[in-house]
């Protein structure tokens, strides 16, 4: 498939949709571009007026395996002719057991391990708190600046950003402590602390902020927090649900950090865009939580837990974590070299192909989202979909498929480019 623009962006059919989605659809639930799409394969997505456009979104990370991969889709089918959905809860099935087996035995968690499966990345995470607080019977959640853990009341409460993510939907959680998000600028700083470390569950933090512009955590620091964690008894969770499966150059980014979590929140790219998400753990701790207190309806569905079984084989056939170190390579390379004309990067960061370009004001170096903007309108309009990041607003972040080829990646890359210069 080559990138094809025929009409403007978003074309005549993509228009007469939005208008009645504006009648019928809630504006809360916003979209980042205007084309509604019609067909997805590999790294291309299709929209309803035949433009054909590169996906750098990938789902906002969750088709690391690419669009309608065909041993995924086949697994897919497979289960849908046997179940879709007897529920867990109600009488289990052998894919949940098979992944959940499959899942503990790859995480970069000491000892046995156990999973469990819920349907998003915010019951993940909520869950986890729920598995902290009941193992050690405490209230206090630490958490850090940046972070995005998801939309329900824990996880908002948890999220960093006001606007859009918690503007007006107080009252927060209580207990809820916060630390500056420790990266290569930013020490974690673990003295002073206005709280009692053993009120503490548990500390959640992202590897690589994700929603908050790709900012690798630093190792040193997480080694000191793993430290502090042993010290105090508090559960370590690494919210893996925009790092993981690939995406960082390893299954887990945990994995590059030395130091191992007690609990990995896993989401998004598991499944290949069906709604999944997992805890993983610490058999212990994972078995705090007293039966029925933690699962749901639709948690680990069978055709989502096929899908999940599907993609981990894709992943070590087609060894996409290796990918991932070489297209955040050329990325990396491409986006440095613009650097000279272009003084409106203030710098490219990231792990593997979770890649993050700093767009700012040259003249004060301030974050610059508007040109961050200009440079995504020019790249869909030219056949690149992005979307932004960064508590700002002013990051580029790369979420392509693991599978886009050579040839494809070039020509992606390309778009960005002159989106960058023409900004
Ligand atoms: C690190 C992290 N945690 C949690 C979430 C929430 O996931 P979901 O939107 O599936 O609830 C996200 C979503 O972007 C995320 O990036």
């Amino acid at each position: 498939m080559e990138v094809r623009i025929k009409t403007p962006i978003p074309g005549p059919r993509s228009i007469e949709l939005s208008q009645l989605r504006a009648l019928n659809v809630a504006q809360g639930h916003g979209s980042v571009c205007g084309i509604f799409i019609d067909r997805a394969e590999g790294a291309h997505l299709v929209d309803v007026d035949g433009n054909i456009f590169i996906d750098y979104a990938g789902g906002i990370g969750t088709i690391n395996v690419g669009h309608s991969h065909p041993k995924v889709l086949a697994a897919m089918k497979d289960q849908i002719d046997q179940f879709v959905h007897p529920c867990f809860t109600v009488a289990p099935y052998e894919p949940y057991v098979s992944l959940a087996t499959n899942l503990s035995k790859r995480v970069p968690i000491s000892g046995s391990c156990k999973a469990v499966f819920f349907n998003s990345g915010a019951e993940a995470v909520e869950n986890a708190v729920k598995i902290a607080k009941s193992y050690t019977g405490r209230k206090g959640i630490l958490v850090f600046s940046h972070a995005f853990h998801g939309r329900t009341l824990m996880a908002m409460s948890m999220t960093y950003k006001e606007d859009p993510y918690k503007k007006g939907f107080g009252p927060f959680v209580p207990n809820i402590h916060r630390l500056e998000f420790p990266s290569e600028n930013v020490d974690l700083d673990l003295n002073n602390l206005e709280f009692d470390p053993r009120t503490i569950a548990c500390t959640v933090i992202e590897p690589v902020a994700g929603e908050g512009g790709f900012i690798p955590a630093s190792r040193n620091a997480m080694a000191k927090l793993r430290k502090f964690c042993t010290q105090h008894d508090i559960v370590m969770v690494a919210d893996e649900v925009q790092s993981g499966f690939g995406r960082t150059g390893t299954l887990f980014a945990m994995e590059q950090f030395g130091v191992k979590p007690d609990l990995i929140t896993l989401a998004k790219s598991i499944a290949g865009g069906l709604p999944l998400s997992s805890v993983i753990g610490r058999s212990d701790l994972m078995d705090s939580a007293h039966i029925g207190g933690i699962g749901g309806t639709f948690g680990g569905n069978p055709v989502a837990c096929a899908a999940a079984l599907a993609v981990l084989e894709v992943m070590d056939d087609e060894q996409l974590p290796e990918r991932a170190n070489e297209i955040g390579k050329k990325v990396r390379s491409k986006v440095e070299s613009l650097k000279d004309k272009c003084l409106w990067i203030g710098g490219v960061r990231g792990l593997g192909a979770m890649i993050g370009v700093i767009i700012i004001d040259p003249e004060t170096g301030a974050p610059d989202k508007k040109r961050t903007s200009r440079i995504h309108k020019y790249a869909l309009e030219h056949g690149l979909v992005m979307i932004p990041a960064g508590t700002d607003g002013n990051i580029i972040r790369t979420l392509m498929p693991l599978t886009i080829k050579d040839d494809i990646l070039d020509q992606s890359l390309d778009i960005l480019s002159k989106a960058i210069v023409n900004a």
